[in-house]
């Protein structure tokens, strides 16, 4: 059962397969990384949360709280997940809109798209930088962004460009992975995410190496950085309450968040407020 909440210092910083200290990436390098991880994103996803993340979306686009013909940009879409499972709940006479600003990942989300059964409504995958996002005011019922937040340069820019192209009314909901605090998921989770994760990232960074030197290139340990730097940007990110907090600041009202998966995953909500309220 997911706790419901209304609205209120990371260990020491791992290391890259260099040995590097992973810092905060600028926007640039995050880029760069997610357009390098492109193709193993995916697969890698299923089995560091055991297929679980596509429930976890779901979860969140029902927080968006739309419906059919209704009008949702989901930011940070990556190869497309959630814009995919929006599109089923505009359908008929809606409209998604996913972007994102690494070109890797929307040709991902582009081709899964493709594929995926037409049920009337097929979201529509552009570039867009969510620091300035290309929207009118007002011009969605909702915004979402999942797993995309704390990768933002600046995560209350981020927020107030979801609020201004939401009409008053609708709804801005982030979908993040979150700390658990207590034992044992909290211990659990320190084991899986510290040590298994950057293995797994080690591993798909050996096989990404191997097959692209066998084109001629060098994908491997940019693939094994990306997933050691992945703990640290969760453990960076505000926790629920200071989350809630920063939605706030953003000119968000009736923010509420709910945390479920254990502890791990936190879905926060909030309205945009009617114009001169
Ligand atoms: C961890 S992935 C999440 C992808 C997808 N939303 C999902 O649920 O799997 C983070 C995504 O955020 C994107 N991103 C990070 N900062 C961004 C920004 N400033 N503008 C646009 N996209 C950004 C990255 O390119 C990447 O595709």
């Amino acid at each position: 059962m997911p706790a419901r909440h209304r609205a209120g210092a990371p260990r020491g910083a791992p290391s890259t397969s260099e040995g590097r200290q992973v810092g905060k990436l600028q926007a640039g390098q995050v880029r760069a990384m997610f357009d390098r991880i492109a193709g193993v994103y995916d697969p890698l996803n299923t089995v560091m949360t055991a297929g679980l993340h596509h429930r976890w979306r779901a979860r969140a686009a029902q927080e968006a709280q739309v419906g059919p013909g209704s009008r949702v940009l989901d930011v940070a879409t990556g190869t497309g997940d959630m814009a995919i499972e929006l599109a089923r709940r505009v359908a008929p006479g809606g409209e998604v809109i996913g972007s994102d600003f690494a070109e890797g990942m929307l040709d991902r989300a582009r081709a899964k798209a493709a594929t995926v059964g037409d049920a009337g409504v097929r979201p529509r995958f552009e570039w867009a930088d969510a620091m300035e996002l290309p929207y009118t005011d007002g011009s969605f019922d909702a915004a979402t962004v999942g797993f995309g937040a704390r990768n933002f340069d600046d995560l209350g820019r981020g927020l107030a460009e979801m609020a201004r192209v939401v009409r008053p009314g609708g709804r801005v909901v982030v979908l993040e992975i979150t700390n658990p605090t207590r034992p044992p998921l909290s211990l659990f989770y320190g084991l899986w995410f510290d040590r298994f994760v950057p293995v797994l990232g080690h591993l798909a960074g050996a096989l990404g190496g191997l097959s692209a030197r066998m084109r001629g290139g060098a994908a491997g340990s940019s693939i094994a950085d990306a997933y050691t730097y992945l703990p640290s940007s969760v453990k960076r990110f505000p926790g629920p309450r200071a989350l809630a907090g920063e939605m706030e600041r953003a000119g968000l009202t009736q923010i509420h968040y709910l945390i479920t998966a254990g502890g791990i995953v936190a879905i926060h909500a909030g309205t945009v407020p009617a114009q001169g309220a």
